[in-house]
């Protein structure tokens, strides 16, 4: 089963594709993490996407089309993919089509995170995650059980990413609602949509997406 998590910058995408490949063996492929790691390895592409990144805008379709062209090519998909954080434009949702097609795939769901855009700047301005293992945590939701200790791996640093500021989130928004969420009637009009109440507590959130996936 290969779906598509949707939602603006703070819904929960990341901390829900973490909960399905624990609990369902399928495999997250987020571009936002691909393209931090692209970043960090100082790869032709991360030098391109660093500045834009930071500044909240999109990184070009081409980079990020490439990117999950060659994790799929790479095989290892699990009992399915997620894709998290695209496609994101209406140019990503043709170039997902046309990479699924190419590999005898479908796409057999989209699940949209919806919440009130007013708690997302808090929820994003105060997670950080562990430097080691990359547990993640926030100043006032979830804080280790021991202060600064990682409850996972017992590492002491911590680190918040740059493109988490009051400021760069405000662009982030403004692009999730001018060029993502159009992409929603799209797949509407293929019958693959199940809303997803984002602002319940992240269980119930994970237990409706199941329940989404199964029927
Ligand atoms: P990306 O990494 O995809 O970031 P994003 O879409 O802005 O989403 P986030 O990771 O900020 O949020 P999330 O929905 O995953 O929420 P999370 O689970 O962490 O993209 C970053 C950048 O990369 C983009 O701006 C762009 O530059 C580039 N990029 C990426 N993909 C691209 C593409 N396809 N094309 C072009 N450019 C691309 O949760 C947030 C916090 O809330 C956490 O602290 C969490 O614990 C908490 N939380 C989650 N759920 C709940 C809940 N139910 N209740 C209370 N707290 C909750």
């Amino acid at each position: 089963m290969n779906i598509i998590l949707l939602g603006p910058p703070g819904a929960g995408k990341g901390t829900q594709a973490s909960r399905l490949v624990a609990d369902r063996g399928m495999v997250q492929l987020s571009t936002g993490d691909m393209l931090r790691a692209a970043v960090k390895a100082g790869t032709p592409a991360g030098l391109k996407a660093k500045a834009v990144m930071a500044a909240g805008e999109l990184v070009s379709d081409g980079i990020v089309s490439a990117l999950i062209g060659e994790r799929l090519d790479e095989g290892q998909t699990g009992t399915g993919v997620i894709f998290d954080g695209f496609p994101r434009n209406g140019e990503q949702v043709e170039i997902l089509d046309q990479l699924l097609a190419e590999r005898g795939q479908r796409l057999d769901r989209v699940v949209e995170l919806t919440v009130d855009e007013g708690v997302l700047t808090e929820r994003i301005v105060g997670r950080f995650t562990c430097a080691q293992c990359g547990e993640g945590y926030h100043d006032r939701f979830k804080q280790p059980a021991v202060p600064g200790t990682c409850d996972v791996c017992g590492s002491v640093e911590f680190k918040r990413r740059p493109d988490d500021t009051a400021e760069t989130i405000a662009t982030r928004m403004a692009i999730y609602r001018g060029e993502t969420a159009p992409i929603l009637p799209l797949y509407e009009a293929r019958g693959l949509v199940h809303r997803v109440d984002g602002m319940a507590e992240i269980e119930q959130v994970t237990a409706a997406i199941e329940a989404a996936l199964d029927g």
